[in-house]
């Protein structure tokens, strides 16, 4: 069997097009252009290449961006001086804090900080608490970006036997939840998983993120199931690969996402979808229903 390829690209294309469509709407309502600040601390290359991008997405859809590179020894303090002059910046939508931040800052300290309702990457525990609690709000980007893969290519969890490899608070965990409110039979593997090998040969649909090139190897994975790889690692030739060796895999599986063109731009739309729900419910901020009644 060779699997067929799930297009990210493609999909994320066809997003981006809706929301340009909905965006107008608003600046024909005369509603405000929404906007997303980014903040980037350091000169990381990758984490610099994923900044440029989200500008480049937000620019072509037509959502303002607003982006604080700041030195790598930005202390903590001053960043979350800057969260807080950003949380009461009624221009100001959305709020993206690049990760992984300095290691002498507490990212969970600053994450926290985000005002829940413009948190557009949903890290808040308020917005993971909504997902666990089945009411999901801004929902993580990368696990939300999936399951629209997922339902692009009309793959249903429900019922199905779904292994999360990983339980990072970005990918992982919020991806299980996500496939236990579609109703999927969900385990999570770590490095303290034992026999791998057979957890995930298990797997209808195997979700993999961890960051190891080849991490996952063919002869694991079900024939016939559905594999999105969330890694992107480089390789000393400077070539991009997954956590999931890709050609033998795509001799098993029924479906799998490639890298680069699968995970990677549907974590960007789905950004871009959460910065203009942040927008929507700004807009509608004075309702204090909002938060009970979710759009
Ligand atoms: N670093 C890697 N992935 C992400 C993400 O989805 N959001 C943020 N803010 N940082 C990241």
């Amino acid at each position: 069997m060779t699997a067929q390829i799930i297009d990210g690209k493609k999909v994320s294309q066809h997003i981006l097009t809706q929301l340009t469509q909905e965006l107008q709407k608003r600046q024909t309502h005369k509603l405000r252009q929404p906007c997303l600040a980014v903040v980037l601390l350091g000169d990381d290359p990758a984490s610099a290449v994923y900044v440029r991008n989200k500008q480049r997405a937000c620019e072509s859809i037509g959502i303002k961006s607003c982006q604080h590179l700041l030195p790598a020894s930005t202390t903590e303090a001053e960043l979350l001086r800057l969260i807080d002059a950003m949380n009461t910046d009624d221009t100001i939508d959305g709020i993206l804090i690049q990760l992984p931040l300095p290691a002498h800052i507490d990212s969970e300290h600053v994450l926290e900080r985000i005002l829940p309702d413009k948190d557009v990457d949903g890290f808040h525990p308020y917005n993971l608490g909504r997902l666990v609690v089945k009411k999901p709000l801004l929902r993580p980007c990368t696990p939300k970006g999936i399951m629209t893969l997922l339902s692009y290519y009309g793959v249903n969890p429900e019922g199905k036997k779904a292994v999360v490899v990983g339980a990072s608070n970005i990918v992982g965990r919020p991806q299980a939840l996500e496939l236990l409110l579609a109703k999927a039979t969900v385990t999570i593997c770590h490095s303290a998983t034992r026999h791998l090998a057979e957890e995930v040969a298990g797997a209808d649909i195997l979700v993999v993120g961890v960051g190891i090139p080849h991490f996952i190897q063919a002869e694991w994975i079900k024939p016939g199931a559905v594999v999105i790889d969330v890694g992107i690692n480089r390789l000393p030739d400077g070539q991009l690969c997954g956590d999931v060796d890709f050609e033998g895999a795509r001799q098993r599986a029924g479906m799998i996402t490639p890298v680069p063109g699968g995970v990677g731009p549907m974590t960007i739309a789905s950004l871009m979808e959460n910065t203009l729900k942040a927008a929507v419910l700004h807009d509608k901020a004075d309702d204090l229903s909002v938060v009970a009644n979710p759009l």
